[in-house]
């Protein structure tokens, strides 16, 4: 396949749109064998269209100017895919792209022909073959309303429907570094666009996600008025930190919102400038001055937050790395995507929150059941009691059949279902079944630790952004610290269970093994809280 790409933008290779071509051609190489040439429209000699009819009458086909459109020209009549690839300027394409337009004169017979209500011309070449697709963005927060006269333009030159289109408003944005996850995100559409293309047509599904909008219209609008760098109110020069501070906050999801303002203080200890945004019910402020008692305070280098902002560096392994700290409560930090990330913000990102929620999760019950019953039941009475554990371990998977299965789940049940026939089979050990079921489940949570994700990390991760928490050192080294300590209760409870079951006290155990999780499992939604906000005030 011939692909041509003519970039019309006056920016080059430094335009937003290319950026989206660039990933359209990504998306129509991956099942095809492509040959690509790109026009970069500025670098290009083309002369303004005189209006002399000679390329009709004295020299058909051929243009009385002796510029680069020849070359233009020859390689439009090469390619099998025309890009058309342009920023929207005054609602239409740039100047310069626009010659280039009034140029394709010579691919054109001078006959007037009748087929369209306006009249027009014969092509002198046959193009019925090529295929045309426009790719543009703009600045505005949406590109609806916006493309009316580039339709009507390519719908005369082209024919209506005949060819594929991709607009995208807040198009500056593609630009912007911090902002990449979501731009990435829409870049892959307009790949998986590409691809589909290729094989015939773009799906209404990936049509549906190249509509919609990056950030929503006020978020964008707050964003893009922040970004000049100068104050709204007297319209002078604003310090970059300030900038870069107001555009971090104009991404503030009101919907975050739980019934109490946030104070969050940025301390840039290397430039020594303070501020704080206020997020509020109705809106965000952010004040250089009469600040207020902060909720969260984050001491950082300037460069780092800018390097964490623009996804550089990590922000967990930077704050692991103590190259900076937060004061105060940390819940902020620990859902920063909730209040600042483009999840909530964009009305869809593809994997957003919302899209996350639907994803099957691990759920700790399913590994902890089995082993409950097992230890209450068999301790009551052990034959009806392995009976119970048994059926209890095949119910939890019908219960539980929606949840991701970990492989503790797997070894939780196959451990419990072996113990209760182990039960069954040798009724007279039980005194040393149940110490040593204490026992397997306790070195099932200390060996986790052993990994890279220890037992609890697969459990809590879906409060922390998912699979993504895997890669936040803070997050794995708080559950590694709270399953080994898990881990060496079972491993104590199995070693008091044996000892007090030969002893008058032995009625108790199940009591005083149900009161130790019970503390212990008040004790974690604490310490959960509690280490990382202590880790990251250090
Ligand atoms: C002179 C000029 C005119 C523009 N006209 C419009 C316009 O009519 N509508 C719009 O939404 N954006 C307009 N924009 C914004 C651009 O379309 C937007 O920045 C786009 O992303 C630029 O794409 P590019 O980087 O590929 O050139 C204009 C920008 C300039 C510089």
């Amino acid at each position: 396949m011939k692909v041509l790409v003519i970039n019309g933008s006056p920016k080059g290779k430094k335009s937003n749109t290319y950026k989206l071509s660039q990933a359209f051609i990504g998306g129509l190489s991956e099942n095809n064998t492509i040959e690509c040439e790109e026009i970069i429209v500025r670098e290009k000699e083309i002369g303004t269209c005189i209006g002399c009819f000679g390329c009709w009458n004295k020299t058909p086909g051929v243009c009385v100017l002796h510029d680069d459109m020849k070359e233009i020209l020859d390689k439009m009549l090469w390619a099998d895919v025309v890009i058309w690839s342009f920023g929207l300027y005054y609602f239409n394409v740039p100047g310069k792209m626009k010659m280039l337009i009034d140029r394709q004169l010579p691919l054109a017979l001078p006959f007037m022909v009748g087929e369209s209500e306006s009249g027009g011309h014969p092509m002198r070449y046959d193009m019925s073959g090529k295929r045309h697709v426009i790719i543009s963005t703009c600045g505005f927060y949406t590109a609806k309303g916006n493309y009316g006269s580039v339709n009507e333009m390519f719908d005369h030159f082209l024919g209506k429907g005949g060819y594929e289109t991709i607009y995208c408003g807040q198009g500056e944005l593609f630009r912007v570094k911090e902002l990449h996850e979501r731009t990435d995100k829409y870049l892959e559409y307009v790949s998986r666009a590409g691809k589909e293309y290729s094989g015939g047509g773009i799906t209404k599904d990936t049509r549906a996600h190249l509509d919609e909008l990056l950030y929503p219209r006020d978020t964008f609008e707050r964003m893009a008025d922040a970004s000049w760098g100068i104050s709204k109110e007297d319209g002078k020069k604003e310090d970059e930190s300030l900038v870069f501070t107001r555009q971090m906050a104009s991404l503030y999801n009101k919907a975050s919102y739980n019934g109490k303002d946030i104070v969050l203080e940025m301390n840039y200890s290397d430039i020594e400038k303070t501020y704080q945004i206020i997020l509020k019910e109705d809106g965000y402020e952010v004040r250089t001055e009469d600040f207020i008692q902060p909720t969260t305070k984050v001491i950082t280098p300037y460069t780092v937050w800018r390097d964490i902002a623009a996804g550089k560096i990590s922000g967990s392994q930077a704050m692991m790395d103590k190259l900076y700290r937060v004061e105060g409560d940390f819940d902020l930090l620990l859902n920063w995507n909730k209040y600042f990330g483009s999840d909530e913000g964009a009305i869809s990102s593809g994997d957003s929150a919302a899209d996350r929620r639907k994803e099957k999760t691990p759920n700790l019950m399913l590994t902890l059941i089995p082993w409950i019953t097992f230890w209450v039941a068999v301790s009551v009475n052990s034959y009806f009691g392995a009976f119970i554990s048994i059926g209890a371990s095949a119910l939890s998977l019908l219960v539980f059949f929606r949840n991701r299965k970990t492989i503790y789940d797997v070894i939780s049940v196959d451990s419990v279902i072996g113990l209760s026939a182990l039960t069954l089979l040798f009724p007279g050990l039980v005194s040393y079944i149940l110490p040593c079921s204490y026992l397997a489940f306790g070195l099932m949570w200390s060996i986790s630790c052993l990994w890279k994700i220890p037992l609890t990390a697969w459990y809590s991760m879906k409060d922390y952004n998912g699979e993504e928490a895997f890669e936040n050192p803070l997050f794995l080294r708080t559950n590694r610290i709270l399953t080994l300590m898990w881990g060496i209760l079972y491993i104590l409870t199995s070693i008091w269970t044996f000892f007090l079951m030969a002893t008058p006290l032995s009625p108790f155990i199940s009591i005083i093994n149900n009161i130790m999780p019970l503390l212990m499992g008040v004790f974690t939604v604490w310490f959960q809280k509690w280490y990382p906000a202590h880790y990251a005030s250090k």
